[in-house]
């Protein structure tokens, strides 16, 4: 089976968005593959939190991720602070990464732009990134593409190290999934689904009381020429409900667009078809909630199976670098 890879920072609630952007394929790639999911805490302290803050969060990441389906089971779901082996790796990561390259990438430049504070952390989170990628000899990284650019660098570093030091690591490989599957904003439909919207009014948490889930449907932004169509560029508003209900049912916008000849109907199908697949994801997540230690213990067992593979590799890295064994 291959391997895959792929993490989530534990900042903010999740959105739709990120459930049929993400969270689904990981959903469906953990009985297909050997699957690794990470709940990143230590890339979330790239930018300043308070003290508990980060824990409090990866907790409920955790609760909400098993919530969503992953099975602890068949996945591997773990904290990446649980596994030391992620900061290890990635200072001799850092070492191959050069300042050039980590400089260029766009979402430092992004996020650098909104800090006051830019820490050393938030610059070289790329090489943590690739550590995190290549301590599990992966395959393939399911991730938006927003990430694409930190796959691409992943995979420069880990030639350069295995061009100096001797094959080590796997050259992994990006899968991100078809555009069909972004969720835009219910307000402002050009812009992808996200937390940092202005406005909560396009933005469905999975978490959220449902019958605002429902009225934000009912509410949401389309066009004035009344026509029932699969058209993102000139009709962004009304494609996107249909991808919303085509990805939640399992069926092609463009085939659901023919069963529709008004808007209203339409807002209302898909409230509610969105709704039944919150429900029981909202009924998981609140017995989880009833037992932390449960959760806790899981992701013990998660961060045993994660050690038993990450410490392999890392010490096949030092290995190759030929750091003096400590005897
Ligand atoms: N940078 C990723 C994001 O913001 C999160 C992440 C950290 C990640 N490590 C990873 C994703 C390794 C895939 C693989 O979404």
């Amino acid at each position: 089976m291959p391997r895959v890879f792929s993490g989530i920072q534990p900042t903010g609630d999740l959105h739709l968005g990120n459930l049929l952007g993400a969270v689904r394929n990981w959903v469906q790639d953990q009985h297909v593959a050997d699957s690794f999911y990470c709940v990143v805490d230590l890339h979330a302290l790239t930018v300043p939190k308070e003290p508990g803050e980060v824990g409090r969060s990866s907790l409920e990441m955790a609760q909400t991720l098993l919530a969503c389906g992953l099975d602890p089971d068949v996945c591997t779901l773990f904290v990446q602070s649980h596994v030391r082996e992620h900061s290890e790796l990635a200072w001799l990561i850092q070492c191959v990464t050069s300042i050039g390259e980590l400089r260029r990438m766009t979402q430092f430049k992004d996020k650098a732009d909104k800090q006051d504070f830019v820490s050393a952390g938030l610059f070289t989170y790329p090489a943590l990134q690739a550590a995190d990628i290549l301590l599990y000899d992966t395959d393939r990284v399911p991730v938006g593409e927003d990430q694409r650019q930190h796959i691409e660098l992943t995979r420069d570093v880990a030639e350069r190290f295995n061009a100096r030091y001797g094959n080590t690591f796997v050259i992994p490989e990006a899968t991100v999934p078809r555009a069909g599957a972004r969720v835009m904003d219910l307000q402002v439909p050009t812009d992808k689904m996200s937390k940092s919207a202005d406005s909560d009014a396009g933005v469905v948490y999975l978490m959220e009381d449902l019958a605002a889930t429902a009225r934000k449907f009912k509410r949401a932004v389309t066009d004035s020429d009344g026509d029932v169509r699969f058209d993102p560029a000139t009709k962004p508003g009304v494609s996107n409900l249909l991808s919303i209900l085509g990805a939640v049912t399992d069926r092609s916008p463009e085939d659901l667009a023919d069963e529709y000849t008004q808007y209203g109907p339409l807002k209302s199908d898909t409230a509610d078809a969105v709704v039944e697949v919150l429900r029981p994801i909202q009924e998981r997540f609140a017995e989880l909630v009833e037992d932390p230690t449960g959760t806790g213990e899981l992701l013990a067992i998660g961060a045993e199976k994660a050690t038993a593979v990450a410490s392999d590799v890392y010490r096949r890295a030092v290995d190759q670098v030929g750091l003096l064994p400590r005897v």
